[in-house]
């Protein structure tokens, strides 16, 4: 073979090649580091990226400790209901054993009081050495290998509500550490921490969840720490950063609790309801259904009201322990339907007058430019009989020409086809609800059209409250 000529015949092919992928190599390392240097300047110009991630296209459902089992670490005293390991992999068993996980409940998330009182020796958080003795690791596998999600809490703050270590200067690590440790869903408080840092901190903390590669649903408390502050939340940038986030405050085990949270979300509907869609929704805190504080009849009200409202649903309740008819309320298919509903549109406040209330949530399936609806009658009245509420859909702002099929959610009675025009009663008993699906009815059986689906530049679809302008004036009548 003959020999190359000139300079390449004097250094050789092969150390030409070797200059080439050389200088090739500092060429991408120059263009990555010049990269990463812009996207700096440009990050702090801008504000650190939201997170994206594709998740809680309808809203999360699972346990959540905080509710039902609080602070309490006494696992010398009452070790049967103490915060530890051994609460979650039971809670976790019968997530699976008695049927919820099948319905949708699948994450199963601690709350705060789970750490030690101080990260290590490098840094990192760790689970109090007493009461999780197996690792956070081992019992994410444990709830992995049972088909379950897997959920942890912090606090953007220096501590967390109840003192324990906060991530403040560990954001980093700490999303590195929920990474290592399989974390699928992270719930960041915000105690100890000041609002105005708040719209830094939580999308910077996103950043670094996202940034381990690892899908983790990001549930903030973000708005209702600003609104406690009396400053404006950037709704804007919350949808853009959180799955999930909490507006109002902390539910407790108590009907005055759920109504306070009720007339939050109706009386600020104009501001907040928009807000909720597919990856992104408002969280009116746990379900209290099965505790002390409900009636059975006060528990279908909150069911039915966190379905209106496109809610998640965490159960905070013992499951060891719930009664069969509570247990019900949380399983019934028809209204977590309902819940879990495609659109992802938040339902509003329609009507209130007398104790009495109508909340209407947009639903599929469509038919033509109508959409089908969930309709929540709901008495707050406290007079020991059932109220008659009485309306034509029409009314309710329902006027699809072939009208709806209405079935009642919690009875199961099916009321077949009821037209526009036709009056609709239904008796719904003191602090409880009555929860109706209406249907669009398609043309007749043979001419059945196919759903409609709305586009987001289709304009009829913009305010599927539009039609309500004649609400009530018949109503009662
Ligand atoms: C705050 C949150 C609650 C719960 C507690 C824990 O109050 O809003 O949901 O996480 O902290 O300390």
């Amino acid at each position: 073979m003959p020999h190359p000529s000139g300079i390449l015949g004097v250094f050789g092919v092969d150390w030409w090649s070797r200059r080439v992928v050389a200088a090739v190599k500092a060429l991408i390392w120059m263009c990555s580091w010049l990269l990463w240097v812009v996207g700096l300047v440009l990050s702090a110009l801008v504000g650190v990226e939201g997170l994206e991630n594709g998740l809680a296209r309808t809203p999360p459902m699972g346990w959540l400790a905080w509710q039902r089992f609080r602070c309490n670490t006494d696992c010398v005293n009452d070790p049967h209901n103490c915060i530890s390991e051994s609460l979650f992999m039971q809670m976790a068993d019968l997530l699976v054993h008695d049927g919820y996980r099948d319905l949708g409940y699948n994450v199963i998330s601690l709350d705060d009081c789970w750490m030690a009182r101080s990260r290590d020796a490098q840094g990192r958080l760790q689970p109090d050495p007493y009461r999780f003795p197996s690792g956070i690791k081992a019992l994410s596998d444990y709830m992995h290998k049972r088909g379950l999600k897997f959920g942890i809490y912090e606090d953007y703050g220096n501590y967390t509500c109840a003192g324990y270590p906060g991530i403040l200067g560990h954001l980093q690590t700490d999303a590195l550490t929920f990474a290592d440790w399989g974390v699928d869903y992270v719930k960041l408080d915000g105690c100890y921490s000041h609002p105005s840092d708040m719209d830094r901190g939580y999308p910077e903390f996103g950043y670094y969840l996202n940034k381990t590669g690892i899908p983790m649903v990001y549930s903030c408390e973000w708005p209702w720490y600003q609104l406690r502050a009396h400053t404006k939340p950037n709704y804007t940038a919350i949808i853009n950063t959180c799955n999930l986030w909490r507006n109002f405050d902390d539910i407790q085990d108590s009907w005055e609790s759920v109504q306070r949270i009720i007339d939050y979300y109706g009386d600020n509907q104009d501001e907040i309801v928009a807000n909720a869609g597919p990856g992104h929704w408002n969280d009116p805190d746990m379900l209290i259904i099965g505790n002390f504080g409900l009636s059975y009849e006060q528990s279908k009200s909150q069911m039915a009201m966190w379905a209106i409202f496109a809610a998640p649903l965490l159960m905070s309740v013992d499951l060891r322990t719930i009664r069969p008819e509570y247990k019900a309320i949380l399983q019934n298919r028809a209204v977590i339907a309902v819940n879990q509903d495609p659109l992802g549109l938040q339902g509003k406040r329609i009507y209130k007058d007398k104790g009495i209330e109508i909340w209407a949530r947009p639903i599929m399936p469509l038919s033509g430019i109508h959409y089908s609806y969930a309709i929540a009658f709901l008495n707050r009245r406290t007079d020991g009989t059932p109220s008659e509420i009485s309306v034509t859909l029409r009314e309710l702002g329902l006027a699809n020409p072939e009208g709806y099929s209405i079935t009642d959610l919690f009875d199961g009675v099916h009321y077949g086809i009821v037209q526009p025009d036709k009056r609709f009663k239904v008796d719904v008993n003191p602090s409880g609800v009555v929860l109706v699906r209406c249907e669009v009815a398609k043309h007749g059986a043979a001419g059945a059209r196919a759903p409609f689906r709305p586009t987001p530049t289709d304009r009829s679809f913009r305010n599927p409250f539009h039609n309500n302008n004649n609400l009530f004036n018949n109503f009662g009548g």
